[in-house]
């Protein structure tokens, strides 16, 4: 394979980690970190669950609360989001732009594919980072340790929102003992890889 075919290989390679982290629970790459830029100009990050990557349109989705400090510091704004696959030795490091939205056929569809238990979150009372009395869940106390009914979860629907994540660059690295590798592919220039220095 000449260096090009190598790249294609990675890109690939690098997709179907996602793809597959998407999918499978059990994947290290289901639970990335997704990091954000706050009003103040900080870094913030957190564990989120991917739901899934989809190598043709560029994305990558999450579910998150729409009341949620992050919905609002994501949607139209820059994100960077960090997986590490220790079987496979390889890093990957997303960059792109969030795309949140809380209502829509898309989202609709999204939540009533989600099990009543998933769904059962989005029943808190309070905002995610409201400040409490005391240790909490929030969620009300009728529903406590209990599946809801479609009909009891139904006033909950508001607070679900989908963040999509439209890449732009996918940096690759792969630790090794006979050379570390590392990569870079741009959707700006058709996703063409470019070596870096690791
Ligand atoms: C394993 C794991 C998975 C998580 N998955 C999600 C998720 O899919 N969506 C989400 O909004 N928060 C998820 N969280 C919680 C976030 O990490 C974070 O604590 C919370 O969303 C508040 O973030 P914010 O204050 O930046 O909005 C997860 C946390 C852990 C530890």
């Amino acid at each position: 394979m000449n260096p090009d075919e190598v790249l294609l290989d990675i890109l690939a390679h690098a997709w179907s980690l996602l793809v597959r982290g998407g999918a499978d629970r059990k994947s290290p790459m289901h639970t990335p970190v997704v990091a954000s830029v706050d009003a103040e100009g900080l870094p913030q990050a957190r564990t989120m669950v991917l739901r899934k990557a989809d190598r043709a349109a560029g994305t990558l989705r999450f579910h998150t609360d729409a009341r949620s400090p992050k919905a609002a510091q994501l949607h139209g704004r820059p994100v960077s989001v960090l997986a590490y696959h220790a079987g496979e030795n390889v890093q990957l490091r997303i960059s792109g732009t969030g795309r949140v939205a809380a209502d829509g056929e898309p989202v609709d569809a999204l939540w009533n594919q989600s099990t009543l238990f998933a769904r059962r979150c989005y029943l808190t009372q309070f905002a995610p980072g409201a400040v409490l009395p005391g240790p909490a869940s929030g969620l009300p106390d009728w529903i406590e340790g209990q599946q809801p009914t479609a009909e009891q979860i139904a006033p909950a629907r508001p607070n679900f929102a989908v963040l999509w994540i439209d890449a732009t660059a996918i940096e690759w690295l792969h630790l090794a003992n006979t050379g570390h590798r590392r990569a870079v592919f741009r959707a700006a220039d058709g996703w063409a890889g470019t070596w870096l220095a690791p």
